[in-house]
């Protein structure tokens, strides 16, 4: 696109004060045949969503709140690696643009200091084994005050202005999120998740380190080891089994 300098991110913005959720407008717009890089922006949500059916905070003005419309040619097998192509774009664009040293929590939260600063909800279109579309929601916390948070929130999640000391305007900063969203998600198109993968180790602060694993049934400590090919946490149990996880299934805490 010619004002960001990039393939397809941004190739359509749709700006709005208020939504329930940018991830549903996105859904609306891929339904009715948007092109691919379509981003839905909103100030605020009043009904931000999570993963595992969680709220997302979303105050007025104080953060980025959006969606992109992607339409990947690829196997449906191949799809919840957009989450990583995702976390790694953004964590990078973080510490490009404002020095904060973000971090990614498998699979796909973006931590500062162990708080949680950028949270990434994928949600997938697709029939028969074909991809229709995908979207992409990125929800990143800039100017929220440690005292804005709710109560319940403010001993695990933080801000870009708390970690950097100052506002930070956040047009800019979409602008670098859009195209270091994009030079990942070409570059996963061309050359396939391998690259993608060497540098989400890289950013990964969950890796060689103990965790606590939250599954449905249970819950237990373990020693997160690595990620497989496909994206799947390795986790040594003190029974010095190897656990394979599965994002979606889980959730995590590192202790
Ligand atoms: C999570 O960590 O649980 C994922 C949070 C994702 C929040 C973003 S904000 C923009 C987009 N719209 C939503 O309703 N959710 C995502």
């Amino acid at each position: 696109t010619v004002d960001l300098d990039t393939v397809v991110m941004g190739s359509r913005i749709e700006y709005y004060t208020d939504l329930p959720t940018t991830n549903g407008e996105a859904k609306k717009l891929a339904r009715a045949g948007c092109p691919e890089g379509t981003v839905v922006v909103a100030e605020s949500q009043s009904g931000g969503k999570g993963r595992m059916g969680r709220f997302w905070f979303s105050p007025r003005g104080r953060g980025l709140w959006f969606s992109a419309v992607l339409r990947p040619m690829v196997n449906l097998v191949e799809t919840p690696q957009v989450t990583m192509v995702v976390a790694v774009a953004v964590a990078l664009a973080i510490r490009e643009h404002t020095g904060v040293a973000a971090g990614i929590k498998w699979p796909n939260d973006l931590l500062v200091e162990g708080k949680k600063i950028c949270g990434i909800l994928v949600e997938l279109n697709a029939e028969m084994d074909r991809v229709n579309f995908m979207v992409a929601g990125i929800g990143l916390n800039v100017n929220i005050d440690s005292s804005q948070f709710p109560p319940e929130l403010s001993e695990t999640v933080t801000s870009l202005k708390i970690a950097a000391g100052h506002h930070i305007p956040r047009v800019p900063l979409l602008r670098t999120i859009l195209q270091s969203f994009d030079f990942w998600y070409q570059r996963w198109l061309r050359e396939g998740f391998v690259p993608v993968l060497n540098k989400w180790r890289e950013l990964c602060v969950t890796l060689d380190c103990p965790v606590t694993v939250h599954t449905m049934k249970d819950s237990y400590v373990g020693h997160a080891l690595d990620v497989d090919e496909t994206g799947a946490l390795l986790v040594q149990t003190p029974d010095g089994e190897v656990q394979r996880l599965v994002a979606g299934e889980v959730s995590l805490r590192k202790i």
